[in-house]
């Protein structure tokens, strides 16, 4: 069955997602799904409950880099430095916001073969995979705004929304 992107509003994006406890080949097909999925939507990180699956793995791919697949992650260091950097998401489409969070971080995880790893990163990378790590938690990125910014954004989004909608209905 094709995966697809779950979006705001789906009770599954709200849920923490549980450890992986084996990792066994199953994951990399899912890996490679997930990949594909993200790859088609263009976007930069895409994490199992956003699909459906309420476990904790996601998979990230930034320009310049390769894919990478994340398995039980945790991030184990994050600088005092801080940076504002705008962010989206593919369960929130067609808005963007700026957030602040830290600048560098340091992950520990698994690869989709089983393999633990310790990476520290910064940039967009960084900013990705703490995205990814806040939807493993049920956690969006518009959940860090100030209210006033959050319902701003909410209200862009229902009439992007409700937009799509009307075209799709007038055709
Ligand atoms: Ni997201």
């Amino acid at each position: 069955m094709a995966m697809e992107v779950l979006t705001l509003g789906d009770e599954q994006l709200r849920q923490k997602a549980l450890a992986v406890k084996k990792i066994d080949e199953s994951y990399q097909r899912l890996a490679d799904s997930m990949l594909d999925i993200l790859h088609k939507q263009r976007g930069v990180g895409l994490a199992g409950p956003q699909v459906g699956v309420l476990e904790r793995i996601f998979v990230v791919h930034v320009e310049g880099d390769v894919p990478r697949v994340f398995i039980n992650p945790s991030i184990i260091e994050t600088s005092e430095a801080q940076l504002s950097f705008e962010e989206g998401c593919l369960s929130v489409p067609g808005v963007w916001a700026e957030l602040i969070r830290p600048k560098i971080i340091k992950v520990q995880a698994w690869n989709e073969r089983g393999r633990p790893f310790t990476i520290e990163v910064g940039g967009l990378l960084a900013r990705v995979i703490q995205h990814e790590c806040d939807h493993l938690e049920g956690v969006l990125f518009i959940d860090h705004l100030s209210e006033a910014k959050r319902e701003r954004l909410l209200e862009k989004y229902g009439n992007l929304k409700l937009k799509k909608l009307k075209k799709k209905i007038s055709r």
